[in-house]
């Protein structure tokens, strides 16, 4: 351990992506000492009502403890404390898996005490313009907000940093909504559609979390972010796939209604996919505007041609022209993501040691 660089990690939330993450961190030992001459020290974790921290780093039995008890729905430690205590090193870096905006206000203070921050959580990106302004800059990494795993924040620097100008982004960032979009498309009723795709796990528990449209709305907004859009959520024109009037009923009361929608819904993938074009639920950004909702697209683009539940985002640029650069593949799941969070932890230690 002597020669390797010791970067200390705290872990905020311990849920499905938190703990595929520590167990990374644990499995990945070898490789980062030898690849990257990096230990990585887990100094803290926290959930939602307590903190356990020990700035030396925790042994992994420790953390695999930590992680059996957690899997076992047990809390962390009786008592409640602080989430980012003061005893954590300088430069440690705070990863948040939480799916809260309760943590935008500690980052901040993170950085401000002068440590590193990663997200896999959007909300703190996706919230007021000024967490946006005081998170995002070089001591932050958010790969995962968009797409899991997939490189589109790194592939969207790059062409931020290159000659390249962007001139459109369009995506479809939910696989939940892929999939029903390729149901409707293929006729199935509205009502049905949604049952499905709850019955095979692809839903939030309650499914509106999904149709409402502003999870694909959140990971679109903090593309547009960073193409310097200074826009709020309020901004965002977002379809919802169900009118708000349904948001006062019970989730099994939805579930049973939601045929009331079949007709109006299969009116409009009609319009949409006349001439044989796919239906997509996706995001476009566009001169200073975003805009998230079903499209028609044509089957021979990118983003018609992608299967129903993946994810893309394609970057329409001066340089790409009518061949627009796209990324794409699995956009969801819990070890994926956890591994694009490790992926960041690693690229920002170092940078900070730089
Ligand atoms: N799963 C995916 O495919 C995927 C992909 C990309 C990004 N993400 C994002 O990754 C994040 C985590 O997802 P997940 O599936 O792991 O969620 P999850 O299983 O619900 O876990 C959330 C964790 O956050 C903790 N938490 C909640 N409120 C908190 C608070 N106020 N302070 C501290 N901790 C708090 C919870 O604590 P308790 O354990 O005490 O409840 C839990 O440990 C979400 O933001 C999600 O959007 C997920």
């Amino acid at each position: 351990m002597n020669d390797l660089y010791v970067q200390p990690v705290f872990l905020l939330g311990l849920g499905g992506v938190g703990r595929a993450l520590a167990r990374q961190i644990l499995a990945t030992r070898d490789r980062h000492a030898r690849r990257n001459r990096l230990h990585l020290a887990i100094v803290g974790v926290a959930d939602r009502t307590s903190s356990i921290v020990e700035p030396s780093g925790l042994s992994d039995a420790a953390v695999r403890d930590l992680l059996d008890r957690k899997s076992r729905g047990e809390r962390l430690t009786p008592d409640p404390r602080p989430l980012i205590p003061d005893s954590l090193p300088p430069h440690t870096i705070v990863v948040d898996t939480t799916a809260t905006d309760a943590t935008a206000l500690w980052l901040i203070e993170a950085k401000a005490r002068g440590m590193g921050v990663v997200l896999a959580n959007k909300l703190p990106l996706a919230g007021d313009l000024r967490w946006w302004d005081a998170i995002a800059d070089e001591r932050a990494r958010w790969e995962t907000t968009c797409g899991a795993a997939l490189p589109v924040i790194s592939t969207l620097n790059t062409l931020l940093d290159s000659g390249d100008e962007v001139i459109r982004i369009e995506g479809s960032l939910s696989g939940t909504l892929g999939f029903l979009s390729s149901q409707l498309e293929a006729g199935v009723p509205f009502g049905q559609a949604v049952r499905d795709a709850k019955a095979r796990g692809y839903t939030e528990p309650d499914p509106r979390q999904d149709l409402g449209g502003l999870d694909a709305a959140r990971k679109a907004l903090i593309l547009a972010r960073m193409l310097g859009y200074r826009l709020e959520m309020k901004d965002v024109a977002v379809e919802s796939l169900y009118p708000p009037e349904m948001d006062a009923l019970s989730v099994d009361e939805f579930l049973r209604e939601a045929d009331a929608l079949d007709a109006p819904m299969k009116q409009r993938a009609a319009e949409l996919t006349a001439g044989g074009r796919k239906l997509r639920y996706a995001a476009e950004i566009a001169d200073g505007r975003l805009r998230v909702g079903l499209v028609g697209a044509a089957p021979d683009s990118k983003l018609g041609s992608i299967r129903s539940s993946d994810s893309i985002v394609v970057f329409h640029t001066r340089y790409f022209g009518d061949n627009p650069l796209a990324v794409s593949g699995r956009g969801a799941g819990q070890e994926v993501t956890a591994s694009g969070v490790l992926g960041d932890i690693v690229s920002l230690s170092r940078a900070m040691r730089r």
